[in-house]
Order: C-alpha cells, then sequence, then structure tokens
C-alpha cells in the first residue's frame, strides 16, 4: 500500500532515472582495498575510496578490531556519561590528540556528529561563525543547526579569498567569538586550505580557527598528521575535527581535538555526546590500532604521494586535465551529471571503479569523476587504470 509521500518520491525518483542522474549503490563482497570483488562483476579496481593508506583490511587493524569485541563487548548501551566509557575510548582520544598535536581530544561515532557539535555547543547569541563556500555538507548543516539552536549569527566568505573573510571578519569586531571554519581539503576539488594565512587572520582579528582534516588526516604532512604539519604548523590550528572513516582504518567514528578545555566542554554539553552512543568498541580499538600503525611506517603516506603524483601526471599525459593538486584526490570535471555518471559506468565496464558526482554534491554544470589513489595501489594497479581512461576517453571523445 502506497500512501502520498510514497507516490511523491516515487515520481522524483523515476524523474532522476529518466535524466541520468539515479545514484546506483555497488555491493563488495570482499574487505576494501585497492581491488575488490563486486557483485554481479568480479574483480575490479577500486578508485573511489578513502582508504588512502590501505589500513581498512590492515590485519593489526582488524585483529585489534576482533580484541576490542572480545574484551568489551558490543558497545555500551548508552551514551557514556550514563553507563560508563571503554578506557580504549579514552586511549584512542590521546593517540587522536598526540596524532594531530593538541593538547586533548574527543570521540564521535562520525565526524559529521563532531562538526555537528562544535559550532552549536561552543557559540551562543553573540557570536558568529564564517565557514568557506565550498566546505563539506556537515559543516554547513552544522551551522545551520548551531544557527537554530543558539542563534548565534554566520556567514559564508567566497572560497579561498582571504580578502573576503578578512572583511567579514572586520565587520564582525564586536561579536563575542568569531570562529572561521574551513575543510583542510576540500574532498571535491582536493585543494588544501591556505592555512598560513588562514592562521594569520585569524589571529590578526582574534578569531578561532576550526579546519575539518577528514582529507588530510593521515594523507597531508611527512607523517600523515595533517593540513597543519603539510605547513609546519602543528599545534597552531585551534580546533581540528576529524574522521576515522576514511585513512585511519576506514570503519566509521570521528573526533574533535583541541585544548582540554574545549574538549571537557563539549563532553558536558555537546548533544550528540550527550544524547547518542559511543564509537562501538570494535571501532575504537580498530582505529587506535591504524594510528599505531601509520605511527610506526609513516612510509606508506610518502607510498601515497608518490602514486598520487604517478597517477596525476599519467592522466595528464593522456590528455585529460585533471584540477592541479598535490592531494590524493584527482577530479576530472566534465560538466553535466549526467555525463559524469556515464563516465563512471563506463569505466565500471572496464573494471574500474571511479564515483561519478554531480548536482547537489557539486555545483551545477562543474560534475566530475573523482579518482582517489591509495598507498596500496600498485603500479600495476594504477597502469590498468590509466589503460581503461585512455579507452573510455577516446569513446567519449574527451582526448
Ligand atoms: C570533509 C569531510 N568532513 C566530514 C565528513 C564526514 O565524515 P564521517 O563519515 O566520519 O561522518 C566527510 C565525509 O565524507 C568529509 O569529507
Amino acid at each position: 500500500m502506497s500512501n502520498s509521500l510514497d507516490r511523491r518520491i516515487a515520481a522524483e525518483l523515476e524523474q532522476f532515472r529518466a535524466t541520468g542522474v539515479e545514484k546506483r549503490l555497488n555491493y563488495l563482497e570482499s574487505p576494501q582495498g585497492p581491488r575488490v570483488r563486486m557483485e554481479g562483476r568480479g574483480e575490479v579496481i577500486i578508485l573511489s575510496s578513502n582508504n588512502y593508506l590501505g589500513l581498512s583490511n590492515e590485519p593489526a587493524v582488524v585483529a585489534a578490531g576482533k580484541r576490542g569485541l572480545d574484551e568489551f563487548g558490543a558497545g555500551t548501551a548508552s551514551v557514556r556519561f550514563i553507563c560508563g566509557t571503554f578506557t580504549v575510548h579514552r586511549a584512542l582520544e590521546a593517540a587522536c590528540a598526540r596524532l594531530v598535536g593538541t593538547e586533548a581530544s574527543l570521540s564521535f561515532v562520525s565526524c559529521w556528529n563532531a562538526n555537528e557539535a562544535t559550532p552549536g555547543t561552543l557559540l551562543g547569541e553573540d557570536d558568529l561563525v564564517i565557514s568557506d563556500q565550498l566546505n563539506h555538507a556537515s559543516i554547513i548543516d552544522g551551522i545551520r543547526l548551531a544557527k537554530a539552536i543558539t542563534k548565534c549569527q554566520t556567514a559564508v566568505f567566497r572560497h579561498a579569498d582571504l580578502t573576503d573573510l578578512d572583511e567579514k571578519l572586520t565587520a564582525a569586531k564586536d561579536r563575542r567569538t568569531r570562529m572561521v571554519i574551513t575543510d583542510g581539503v576540500f574532498s571535491m576539488e582536493g585543494a588544501i586550505a591556505k592555512l598560513p594565512d588562514l592562521v594569520a587572520l585569524c589571529r590578526k582579528h582574534d578569531a578561532i580557527l576550526v579546519v575539518d582534516d577528514s582529507h588530510a588526516t593521515g594523507v597531508l604532512g611527512a607523517t600523515g598528521r595533517g593540513t597543519a604539519e603539510h605547513f609546519g604548523m602543528v599545534g597552531e590550528i585551534d580546533i581540528i575535527t576529524s574522521t576515522l572513516g576514511k585513512a585511519l582504518g576506514g570503519a566509521a567514528g570521528g573526533f574533535v581535538a583541541a585544548s582540554a578545555a574545549v574538549c571537557d566542554y563539549l563532553t558536558q554539553r555537546a548533544r550528540p555526546q550527550l544524547f547518542s552512543n559511543a564509537l562501538p568498541p570494535t571501532v575504537a580499538a580498530s582505529a587506535l590500532a591504524a594510528i599505531e600503525v601509520l605511527e610506526a611506517s609513516p612510509d606508506r603516506v610518502t607510498r601515497l604521494r608518490e602514486n598520487a603524483a604517478y597517477f596525476r601526471e599519467q592522466l595528464n599525459a593522456l590528455g585529460f586535465k585533471p584540477l592541479a593538486g598535490e592531494t590524493p584526490i584527482i577530479p576530472v570535471i566534465l560538466g553535466e551529471t549526467a555525463a559524469a555518471i556515464r563516465m563512471s559506468e563506463m569505466l565500471l565496464d572496464e573494471g574500474v571503479f571511479v564515483t561519478g558526482f554531480g548536482f547537489p554534491v557539486v555545483p551545477q554544470g562543474q560534475a566530475r569523476v573523482r579518482c582517489q589513489i591509495s598507498s596500496a595501489h600498485t603500479r600495476d594497479d594504477l597502469d590498468q587504470a590509466l589503460a581503461a581512461f585512455r579507452k573510455v576517453g577516446t569513446r567519449l571523445g574527451l582526448i
């Protein structure tokens, strides 16, 4: 029996299908890795995973998760302050803080939750939060929620435009707290935030800088400590949010890393902490092991950088014009959403899984396929993927 809502959204879904913008879920029958077994397809090369360091199926990471399950069971069965928190959460939080170079950290079930908690808990009616135009959806929604909950003022500055930010901060000199939020690495472009300029501007205006390093933790800097390490500025970002669901094991979870005062205050007041369960201990134990593997083998980060540079260079040599950059996120802009989805399907027919992104994830007319490289890719994996790009690019008249 369908109701009026079912009928309305069924019509919309039909429209997605008719216009070629429907997303399809591909089911994997093997762990995440540079090559996976995809249901109905067999082996495919993955070029669209955030498994940047190949840690999601690393034996030490998987074994730690199993030990976590044995030691602590399935979970806390309630929120942390009500019925206790596991020692593995404390160990994980110490490791996250150590990795990114802050005094403390607090874990959340996702970075989405961490981003939702940050402005909504730390700001009030007398404050202002300013967000880069291209920030991740979790930051945007976190700010919308903060505005609704706290009545703080909000503003957006043009992407990476320090002049615009300077003007907006100048206009906000009477606010009690000015908070600036930016992605460390912008996930759809692969661009790195201009951290030295942002830190200088925030200092000039006595503003708090929040950096979401979800695509930078484990990726940027010589040892994977993130955007701050990339610029030689570890310890200079006020608040870092990041995910455990990408380079650090890939399961789930996120954290806020900051001063002990900020983390303690979030423990007291952040609604996703007060009204939602903690990370499952399996996940906390796996993420902790992932950090330890990274700390013991920073050569993974070097390999990641070399793989990304090779793939970018070879795509250029084939005649594609990926967005320039230094990160393992390598987007090829195609224009219309349907074109990106079609190219992604053609690549999958050639055994390469690269997702096509269109509106509303990226602006209208800037749909793209986005390649993401891992340290676990071999030259053979990358060369096979490049051969598929050459074949599909030629058929589509792109090269
Ligand atoms: C920049 C950024 N922030 C936050 C998130 C959300 O992370 P999580 O999956 O841990 O909620 C993502 C995930 O796509 C992201 O790319």
